[in-house]
């Protein structure tokens, strides 16, 4: 738990303050009166859901909205045929929505590009009928390892339409990460680019692609976006430019009529063990989840500018810069680059120049901004804003108010978005009319119902610390973990009995706010990006001088937090500083930028349970001068 977040007493002491919408906001606002809204969905969570179901088109109705005969294989809309793609595009291609801009793409160097809903389209259908040509059809899984460029969108909703399963990995994944996912996926074909910028550095895609692809026999083509120029190698027996790979293609597909429940997307995410999990999402619930959301979270009316920051690699980009803004027939705004370049008031200056109306944005990024301090936002009016949003951690009340105050203007209420790759939509959140509190996530979403338990699953009292679980289904929750079906039911459904186990620890107050602590088990949160101990910990025993490794995760001002890792070295093995940085080289390798080690410490010995698991609560707890809590089962 990450210390700079939150202290218990602190948060009950002086974070009680409420922050109201203004007279405006809730004018505008499609639910005005959050508790009522709160109040008649909790007792009857499925019919909210199918009335939600309506929103999006279908190819037939379905004959059974929720069907839980077995358990925790949860299945919505049961019978009903539709396709995510679909609604996400074709849709809107027979309303005026054709014509408007979908995605507005800029990158670090100033190059823009836009396109409007019928472009997507035909893109989105040359690229179907590429697929097709190649063999690739529906239930097939197709790699996406790509910057955040208008091509990664185009590939995902083509894989949609025809009903192939995408498997996005994070352009930050090195080689073996990526390759571990391709492996599981058993995907046939790889989507990449050239490269990416990233301050003004090009980060070769291509080459850490190729590398991924040596070892993976299943993968049969790599498709490849030129996105910067820089000459890259080239084998013509399997690589193919993306612009011949289109060409001559038919602009026109046909949406491929999904059942509700056949799986749309994979998307691997980390766990407590070194491999991660294929998260599955599905046609049916899924876009129901999201666009409900997205509409009601961020006051959709239709005309809205929408820029989430993330990368389309994490689910918050699937959700919510891709599928969820295309679903609402909005224009989604993709920036491919550092917010600092060429000067901290890049953010600003996007908003500016769009005239973004809602910004969704990490914490993470809040502190990087506040580091330049107040007088970049200052200069910035940025009038078009209207609500803002925060995910992948807990807020702390300091960011909060610093977004609110000096990117907001006091005018804009901050959506605290509670949710994980899991449950596909926001959860636990604000709607724009209810009243706020600097770092609460406040309640849940309508048709949610979570709760905060002990081990046994008991509720327990305001102000205590608890497990977070989610105590009913909704539409676009995981529904299994790809080939891993057993894996599925421990993680989320076996810790404790009848409910969803999000991980999460968290305590409410004393108005049913929730203040979500963080993660209860060995996952860490660097930079709002989940990785696993257990992935870091393998990645350092890789290295030939290693016995055994112990990391956790130490606060970090801006990210959240960071790696310390405790090492164990083979007998004889000189500790050195040189080792050191060997060592960090190591772990990058392994898995890529996102896995930031601070520090690196050489130990004798490990604190340990009786049956040999390393006890990482005790090494943080040494680390950070805390109490060592019970450590009765230490050796
Ligand atoms: C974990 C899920 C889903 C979006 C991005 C991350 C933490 C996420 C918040 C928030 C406190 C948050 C939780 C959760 N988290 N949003 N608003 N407040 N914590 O997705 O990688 O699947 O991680 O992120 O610990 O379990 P993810």
């Amino acid at each position: 738990m990450s210390k700079i977040n939150r202290d218990l007493t602190d948060v009950l002491l002086t974070s009680q303050k409420k922050y109201y919408p203004s007279r405006k906001i809730l004018k505008q606002a499609i639910v005005k009166d959050y508790e009522k809204i709160l109040k008649e969905t909790v007792s009857d969570p499925i019919k909210f859901w199918e009335e939600a179901a309506r929103d999006v088109e279908w190819f037939r109705e379905w004959d059974k909205v929720f069907d839980n005969s077995n358990k925790p294989f949860f299945k919505w809309f049961v019978g009903g045929k539709t396709n995510l793609a679909y609604n996400a595009l074709d849709r809107h291609i027979k309303t005026k929505t054709r014509n408007k801009t979908a995605i507005i793409w800029e990158d670090e160097t100033g190059r823009t590009r836009k396109y409007k809903y019928i472009e997507v389209y035909y893109e989105v259908n040359k690229i179907v009928n590429a697929l097709r040509n190649n063999g690739i059809k529906k239930g097939d899984r197709v790699a996406i390892y790509m910057p955040n460029i208008p091509e990664i969108a185009f590939v995902m909703l083509a894989c949609a339409k025809m009903g192939v399963m995408h498997s996005v990995v994070y352009a930050g994944f090195s080689a073996n990460a990526l390759a571990d996912r391709i492996k599981d996926a058993r995907a046939k074909i790889l989507f990449t680019a050239d490269g990416s910028f990233r301050r003004g550095k090009v980060i070769n895609l291509k080459e850490i692609a190729d590398e991924a692809v040596k070892k993976c026999r299943t993968i049969k083509k790599v498709v490849v976006v030129k996105n910067n120029k820089k000459k890259v190698n080239f084998n013509p027996k399997k690589d193919i430019w993306y612009k011949d790979f289109i060409k001559g293609q038919s602009c026109e597909a046909e949406a491929a009529p999904m059942d509700a429940e056949d799986p749309a997307f994979v998307l691997y995410t980390s766990g407590t063990t070194s491999k991660p999990k294929g998260v599955v999402h599905v046609h049916g619930g899924y876009q129901v989840g999201v666009l409900r959301t997205i509409k009601w979270v961020f006051d959709l009316h239709g005309n809205e500018i929408f820029w989430c920051t993330a990368d389309p690699g994490w689910i918050t980009g699937h959700s919510y810069i891709i599928y969820g803004p295309l679903l609402a027939g909005i224009t989604t705004v993709m920036y491919e680059g550092v917010p600092d370049v060429p000067q901290p008031d890049r953010i600003y200056k996007i908003i500016q120049k769009y005239k973004i109306n809602i910004l969704y944005t990490a914490p993470t990024l809040i502190r990087a901004l506040m580091r330049y301090g107040t007088k970049w936002p200052k200069k910035y009016k940025m009038s078009s804003l209207r609500i803002l949003g925060s995910v992948g951690e807990p807020i702390n009340p300091e960011a909060w108010k610093w977004y609110y105050t000096y990117i907001g203007k006091k005018r804009c209420p901050i959506m605290d978005t509670w949710w994980q790759t899991e449950t596909g939509m926001n959860m636990i959140t604000p709607l724009p009319a209810a009243p706020l509190k600097a770092g609460s996530a406040c309640k849940p979403f309508p048709g949610i119902i979570a709760d905060v338990v002990d081990k046994k699953g008991k509720s327990v009292l305001a102000g205590k610390g608890g497990y977070l679980v989610i105590r009913n289904q909704w539409p676009s929750m995981i529904r299994t973990i790809f080939n891993n079906p057993e894996r599925y039911i421990k993680t989320y459904w076996s810790q404790i009995k009848g409910v969803y186990f999000t991980g999460d620890v968290a305590f409410r107050d004393k108005d049913g706010y929730f203040w979500i602590q963080g993660r209860a088990d060995d996952v860490l949160k660097i930079a709002g990006h989940r990785i696993g101990t257990a992935e870091v910990e393998s990645a350092f025993v890789s290295h030939p001088k290693v016995v055994e490794a112990g990391v956790i995760g130490v606060p970090d001002k801006i990210k959240g937090e960071v790696i310390k890792a405790f090492v164990i070295l083979k007998e004889g093995v000189k500790a050195t500083e040189e080792l050191k940085k060997e060592l960090k080289k190591q772990v990058r390798k392994t898995l890529g930028p996102i896995a930031v080690i601070k520090d690196i410490e050489f130990v004798d010995k490990l604190p340990k349970t009786r049956s040999g698991k390393i006890m990482r609560r005790v090494l943080k707890a040494k680390e950070l001068g805390l109490p060592l809590g019970d450590t009765s089962s230490l050796v």
